[in-house]
């Protein structure tokens, strides 16, 4: 059987055979279907990108029917059981799982890259006291390439090893200097003694005490939680990283490109967006009439639940579930659990909820957790942010190595005005 497609366009009578590899069709392969010889050809029209590949990746792998996520082939699930952050953000952008010596160095470097240059200070004091913290995030990820202008060199491999370990190693003391400036607490400074977590957790809470002890259970949580938003194919943040990325702009500029797009309620912001629609909900009994708000049509959603692949149990709600009732055990339980539960038992026996087959995503139960640790609402989406800027490294860098990829520009249909002349003010 040829792998290939024969269309006939029945406005000429003609036919092509387009040939079909990995599943798909090359768009530029309908480009030959014309009417006429100046004709451009055919394009497709996909907006938002419904079915159309973007790129070949090897990084991230999802089964959205079978509720699948691997990351370079390790099932999401033993990597979170098995692994810990560091070494799976090693996985993703190198594309095995690290020797015991590479990931000594690894964690070595992370380490002794987490401090920021002094001056950066500055920047962080000139936030008002209420800038949200991704949009300080978003901007401080901008202003971090400032201070190493080398980084535009993309093309140099080591030069761009050397920036993807400081955005991976800075990106926590960022988060947490950001958080300290907003409560007006000094900042903490890293320690090295620390884990990536427990070093997070140190910057974040650390108060008069000499040395900060993170609690175990809620150090090993958080690098749970990281593991589980490291990478997720080609979601809104990762496209914008890797069009941004085409540029050839260095990488810190397309972090802050693909944060501005997590930011969305939509996206990242949608573990905060959860936390306030519980707040809103209240209570158990209050469950039924907002799910029949959701169904009326007018645009409420039931944040955290939907996806655009998952058409099954998202795999990291799943495991976010089991890591808020380990954290509820040293914090106390979070009372908007029992509401998100109820909600999520209600919803999928509910026929709107089944037909569309929108079920829990990443973001319905990982506010609850942060909560539970203490994190603002509004720095929720930046600890979406923090492991994820592992996931859009890898995936720019796989871009760049990328023999098929360009600048990203795509086409459009125009809709508007046929060509006509300027008509002057007094004939307005
Ligand atoms: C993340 O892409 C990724 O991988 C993202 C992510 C990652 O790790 O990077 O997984 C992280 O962003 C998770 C998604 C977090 N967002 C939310 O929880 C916000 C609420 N969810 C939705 O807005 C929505 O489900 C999306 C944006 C996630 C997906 O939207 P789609 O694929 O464009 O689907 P759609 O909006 O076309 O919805 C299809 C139908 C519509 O109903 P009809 O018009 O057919 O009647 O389902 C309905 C929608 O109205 N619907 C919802 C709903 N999500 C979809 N109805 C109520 N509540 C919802 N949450």
């Amino acid at each position: 059987m040829p792998e290939t497609l024969t269309i006939t366009d029945n406005r000429t009578g003609k036919t092509y055979d387009v040939p079909i590899k990995e599943g798909t069709i090359k768009a530029l392969d309908l480009r030959q279907i014309k009417i006429a010889e100046d004709d451009f050809g055919l394009m497709t029209y996909d907006p938002a990108f419904m079915n159309t590949a973007s790129c070949r990746s090897s990084i991230t792998y999802i089964d959205g029917d079978k509720g699948i996520l691997e990351y370079r082939g390790y099932p999401i699930e033993q990597l979170a059981e098995k692994a810990t952050y560091l070494e799976v953000a090693y996985l993703l952008l190198n594309g095995e799982l690290p020797s015991k010596e590479q990931l000594a160095n690894w964690v070595d470097t992370v380490t002794h890259h987490t401090i920021l240059n002094e001056n950066f200070r500055h920047l962080i004091d000139s936030f008002r006291y209420n800038a949200h913290p991704m949009g300080r995030f978003i901007s401080s990820m901008a202003a971090l390439g400032t201070f190493y202008p080398e980084a535009k060199n993309i093309s140099d491999a080591t030069t761009r090893q050397k920036q993807i370990e400081r955005i991976v190693a800075k990106v926590i003391t960022i988060a947490a200097f950001n958080y300290r400036s907003m409560v007006g607490m000094p900042y903490a400074y890293p320690d090295n003694d620390l884990s990536y977590p427990g070093n997070f957790l140190n910057m974040m809470y650390k108060m008069t005490e000499v040395k900060y002890t993170p609690n175990p259970v809620l150090e090993h949580a958080l690098d749970v939680l990281f593991i589980l938003h490291a990478d997720h194919e080609q979601n809104c943040s990762t496209n914008a990283m890797r069009a941004v990325g085409s540029s050839e702009v260095d990488p810190y500029s397309a972090v802050a490109a693909a944060a501005a797009a997590l930011f969305g309620p939509l996206h990242g912001g949608a573990n905060e967006a959860v936390i306030k629609m519980l707040n809103e909900i209240g209570s158990m009994s209050a469950i039924p009439d907002f799910i029949k708000r959701v169904k009326s049509g007018e645009g409420t959603k039931l944040m955290g639940f939907g996806h655009r692949v998952y058409k099954n149990y998202d795999p990291r709600a799943k495991l976010i579930k089991k890591v808020a009732y380990d954290v509820f055990e040293v914090t106390g339980k979070n009372p908007l659990i029992d509401i998100a539960v109820e909600l999520e038992r209600i919803a999928l026996e509910d026929e709107y909820f089944i037909k569309r087959k929108l079920y829990p995503n990443v973001d319905f139960y990982s506010g609850l957790i942060y909560q539970a640790l203490r994190f603002p609402m509004e720095m929720f989406t930046v600890l979406f942010a923090i492991p994820r800027v592992s996931g859009w490294l890898a995936q720019w860098q796989e871009m760049l190595d990328d023999p098929d990829q360009k600048i990203a520009r795509p086409r459009q249909i125009f809709t508007g005005a046929a060509r006509r002349d300027y008509v002057a003010m007094d004939q307005r």
